[in-house]
Formats: C-alpha cells, structure tokens, sequence
C-alpha cells in the first residue's frame, strides 16, 4: 500500500491578542465586537509598549493591566498602557535607567525609553501589591509587594478595571470585568462600603466610567450607589485638583449631561459645589468650561464672584477662571442677527470665545444659527481694524487730555467703524 501522506504542518503559533479564551471571543461577539481582535490587532501595542513588555519579561512576569484592559475590551482604542510586574522598582529602574520616580513608596516607577521623538514619554510600572488599609481615604497607609496578580487585582476599585493580560495574551478576569463591560456595569471588587471608604475619588470615577460614547452610558450597580450616596464626606478627603481632573473628563463626554444629572441624583455635585446653585446641563456641548458655566447658569452672582468661588473650590487655572467668568456674564445677553453686531463681535473677541459663548448661548435654547450665518458670510473690515485716528492728533484737536473720556471718543470712533464698515475714504 502506499505510504500514508505526511500530517499537515502544525498551524502557526497565533500572533499575541489573536487567541483569547473563547469565552472573551464569545463576549465580545455577543455585543457586537465580534472582530474588535482583528480590527485592534498588534498595531495597539505601539514599539515601545512591546519594548518595556518585553524586556520587564527577560527578567520577572509582566502584565498588561488597568484602564488599557477594560478600554481594549471595550472596543475602545486604549490610551496610555498600565503595567504589572513581579519585579521590586529598583529592579525595573535597573532594567530603564531613565526611569523616574512616579509613587516609589507605592511601587511605582515611571519607565522612559530611549527614542528620538518618545524621550519625555513615561509608562507607569507598578510592582504587583497587596496594599494595607487606607488612613486618609486617598493613598495606602504602607504596601505590601505581592508575587499574586489575582491579590493584585483584588484590590482594584472596580470589575471592569481589574482585569490583566498576560504575556500570550489571556485575559485573566477574576472579578467578572469581561461579564460587567458586557452588560454596562460598573461594579466595585468586593464591598462597595470599603472600596469607597479607602479612596474617595473612587466616587467621581465611577461617573467617569459611565461614559460610553456613542455606545451610551454604563449604568452604577445598585450597591455601589447607595455606598455612594452614604459615603459622601469621603469626597472632602480628595484634592480639589484631582476632583477637577476627573470632572473635566467627564463634561468633556459627549453624555455629560446625563452623567451629570446622574451625579447630582446622588448628591456629588452639591458636595463638590457646595455654596454654588447648579442645575441640570442643556444642549450637548463637549467644552468642559461652556458645561460649568451652564452647570451654574442659576446661581445669582455674578461672573466675578461665581468664577472666583468655583476657582476655589475645583482650582481652576487662570484661563478656565477667565473663561466661566465672561460666559456667566453672558448669560443674559440676546444676540441680534445683524451685520454690525457680527462685526463688532468678531472685532472684539478671539476665536475660542467666540465659539464658546455661541456654543453656550445655543446650549440655552437662544437662536444663534442666523447669527453664525451671518459671522461666516461677513467680509473684512473695509478700512480694516486700525484705529481711524491717532490718539495724540485726537487729544489735539479736542482739548481733551489724556484719560477716560479721550478713551471713550475713541473707544466711540472704533464702533464707527466696526458698526458701519466705511470705506477708506469716507473713514
Ligand atoms: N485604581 C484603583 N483606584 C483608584 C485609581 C486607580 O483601583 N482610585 C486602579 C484601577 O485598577 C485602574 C488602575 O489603578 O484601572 C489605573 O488607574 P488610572 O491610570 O488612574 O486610571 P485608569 O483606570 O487606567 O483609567 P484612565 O486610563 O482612563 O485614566
């Protein structure tokens, strides 16, 4: 008989992410993601993610882990990558010696890597833990190195970021995040009373979780609301930066103003804006500071006073203390669709501005289309935007000395000019 033919060649070993359990392919597939591998494949991992992954494998176990898991789930492109490792910092600072100290004490080291355009760029390493109690609600009383990535994850905040992928790709997924990014929940790891109690920003990420883009919003669990709603104080313990850095996120989401509805249902906004009057977010604009400003349309003071208390309460930057203040003043303001107005409009304020107090005024259920309309047909300034007369020949031939009153003739000849546009002659 002739010999039987040779087997098959083994089939080539997978490429890494293209062989996840069945049951995460089977997730994903349930919501339609089915393909989120082969569109997503290797190229998410840029070089140098691969670079650190690798050479942290040379020498201990690493573990891609965090809010770069739950988004590449998701079939969200992830941002920054987040690592694990079994390696103590000093280690992984031998291995980069560019690295930088981010939270030492907490196990974390900032690796940098040699390349010509990513020299600044840092990736946070973070030895595997298992954290002591949390004193002052925000940062663990002392660390415990861990060699268990489960103990790891263990004490993550919530489900759908206490995941890791290891170095062939699997998911390791013991708290339920695949089951909880699957039907939109967010959940916390273990008891929602002590996740919350040992880190009150927790509170504030929660809502920033819910964002889902066009996909939506995810929805709080049961238990972690009313943790939330009785745990309150503990946003007291967090930094009022830290507070504003999670808040802008969230009103720069295209669901801002549900999440926000959400947060104000359960207390958190008067928390954060204690002493401010606020009220529900219109339109849908995706500008943090117009958001703010509409947040806080109701409250009676004026811009000053309203910009100045909400510096201090969420240590706005100048420019964004700038910003709440002209648009609070707007407030009130009715925009007349004529030509002379969009000229004295676009004469008066810098582009940003222009669009944010539009956007704000428009967000309020004012009519701005025709407005716009007419600021985009409207043609340059026919004797262009340089005061008509200089200030010296003015005070000349009025008398008039230098001060408020030469300021306010000019201030009157400028409008003049805005208003009527003359040709350069006739100005
Ligand atoms: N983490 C936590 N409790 C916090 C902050 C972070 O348990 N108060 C854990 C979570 O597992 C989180 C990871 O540390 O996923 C990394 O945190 P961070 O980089 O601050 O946020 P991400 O969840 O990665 O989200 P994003 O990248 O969108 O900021």
């Amino acid at each position: 008989p002739p010999p039987p033919p040779p087997p098959p060649p083994p089939p080539p070993p997978p490429p890494f992410f293209f062989h996840p359990q069945a049951a995460i392919r089977a997730a994903q597939e349930s919501r339609g993601l089915g393909d989120v591998y082969k569109r997503q494949d290797l190229s998410l991992l840029g070089e140098e993610d691969r670079l650190i992954l690798d050479k942290l494998r040379e020498r201990g176990k690493a573990w891609i882990v965090g809010g770069w898991v739950r988004d590449f789930l998701s079939g969200i492109s992830p941002k920054e990558l987040d690592v694990a490792t079994d390696l103590k910092p000093d280690e992984v600072a031998e291995i980069f010696p560019r690295s930088i100290l981010v939270g030492e004490k907490y196990g974390t080291i900032g690796v940098r890597v040699d390349h010509p355009f990513h020299e600044d760029r840092v990736w946070e390493v973070t030895t595997l833990r298992k954290d002591g109690g949390y004193g002052d609600g925000r940062r663990p009383d002392n660390v415990n190195f861990g060699s268990s990535i489960e103990a790891d994850l263990s004490r993550r905040d919530y489900t759908i970021n206490s995941m890791a992928i290891d170095d062939a790709g699997n998911v390791i997924d013991p708290h339920g995040g695949i089951r909880d990014l699957d039907i939109g929940i967010i959940r916390c790891v273990g008891s929602p009373r002590d996740r919350i109690g040992e880190d009150g920003l927790r509170i504030i990420r929660a809502f920033r979780f819910m964002e889902l883009g066009d996909k939506g919003l995810r929805d709080l669990d049961g238990e972690l609301s009313k943790a939330i709603s009785s745990n309150l104080s503990m946003i007291d313990k967090i930094s009022r930066e830290r507070v504003w850095s999670e808040l802008k996120v969230i009103l720069s989401g295209p669901n801002a103003s549900s999440i926000i509805d959400n947060m104000r249902t359960h207390g958190v906004m008067d928390k954060i804006l204690d002493g401010i009057t606020h009220t529900e977010i219109s339109g849908n604009s995706t500008n943090y500071c117009v958001n703010l400003a509409l947040m806080c349309r109701t409250d009676d003071s004026n811009g000053e006073k309203l910009s100045s208390l909400l510096k201090e309460k969420l240590k706005l930057t100048k420019q964004e203390t700038a910003d709440i203040k002209f648009l609070h003043e707007c407030r009130g303001i009715d925009i007349v669709a004529s030509k002379s107005m969009a000229r004295v409009f676009r004469a008066s304020l810098p582009e940003s501005r222009q669009r944010d107090v539009l956007d704000y005024l428009s967000c309020m259920g004012r009519e701005v289309s025709q407005f716009e309309t007419i600021l985009g047909s409207l043609s340059e300034l026919r004797a262009g935007n340089s005061p008509l007369i200089d200030g010296n020949i003015l005070s000349a031939k009025t008398a008039l000395k230098p001060g408020i009153r030469l300021g306010r003739l000019k201030g009157w000849l400028h409008s003049c000019l805005l208003y009527t546009s003359p040709s350069p002659r006739d100005s």
